[in-house]
């Protein structure tokens, strides 16, 4: 998918008030199950990889290759994407190994250095004709080091936007990451009123802790890109845990992860109907 693509995926579904599905990637197999789930629906999606699953592999290079060579046989198309990324070099380094989008997460850093940050790598993202999305507000959670209950300020948003040039934003409107519970409430107020004075999409993280109807709800509210983990790993695992305690003699990986990866399938079909997500014309 060209950056162009991804891109425009983005801004069509932000007119039309649909969304688009962004899950992450730990396993090659996350991968896999979102490329038959893409088959299955019609609906492109963004595979992505945090900085943290990138360390997990000793590294981006082989996560990103595999990803990449998904995408690349998928007749839907599936952008990848380099998610949460604190490190410059990381960005780097993910530009040259050819993913579509790049996050540069600056949002524990002051304001001033996030935008001046942010805005040098968008210079360097765009010349690479790579996406960029960034964050102002701390989405709260991640590593516990971010307050909950943090909002993303309107006005200072569209400063953010027209300083920087980030193509999308992630915005803290009431999600938190990695909830295992879906007990999140958001300010549909404040989305729309992002969703008016912005012209970017707009990026839902910490998407796991969210329900069903209030996912919906958020997307018709103007939220675009709805980034999903969590609440994929809990579907894979519990499946996973169930197939090993109902055969306990198993032992080929293929069998258990393999369950593992249908059940992620199954999940995202259904959460890509749930925020009503774009589909190929
Ligand atoms: O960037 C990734 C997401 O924000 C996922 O968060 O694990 O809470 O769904 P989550
Ligand atoms: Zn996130």
């Amino acid at each position: 998918m060209s950056v162009n693509a991804v891109a425009e995926l983005l801004r069509s579904a932000r007119e039309h008030r649909q969304a688009v599905g962004a899950f992450n990637v730990i396993q090659i197999e996350h991968a896999e199950a979102y490329a038959v789930a893409a088959r299955r629906t019609g609906c492109p999606m963004v595979m992505q990889v945090s900085q943290n699953a990138a360390a997990y592999h000793g590294g981006l290079e082989p996560i990103i290759r595999a990803c990449r060579a998904v995408a690349q046989v998928s007749e839907v198309p599936l952008a990848v994407h380099l998610d949460h990324a604190e490190s410059r070099e990381l960005v780097s380094q993910a530009i040259g190994l050819g993913v579509d989008s790049v996050m540069f997460d600056g949002s524990a850093l002051p304001y001033e250095q996030n935008v001046a940050e942010t805005a040098e790598v968008v210079a360097e993202a765009h010349a690479a004709g790579v996406m960029v999305e960034a964050e102002l507000g701390e989405i709260g959670g991640k590593d516990g080091v971010h307050a909950p209950g943090v909002r993303t300020d309107p006005r200072e948003a569209v400063s953010f936007v027209e300083a920087t040039g980030v193509d999308a934003l992630a915005v803290a409107v009431g999600s938190s990451h990695a909830m295992t519970e879906r007990t999140a409430a958001l300010d549909l107020e404040l989305i729309g009123r992002l969703r008016d004075r912005l012209e970017v999409p707009l990026v839902l993280h910490g998407s796991s802790g969210v329900p069903d109807e209030t996912l919906r709800a958020a997307v018709e509210a103007g939220m675009t890109k709805i980034n999903i983990s969590t609440h994929l790993n809990h579907a894979m695992t519990r499946r996973i845990r169930q197939y090993l305690q109902e055969n306990l003699a198993v032992v080929d990986p293929r069998k258990y992860i393999g369950a593992g990866r249908d059940a992620v399938t199954e999940e995202v079909v259904r959460l890509l109907e749930v925020i009503r997500a774009r589909r190929v014309q």
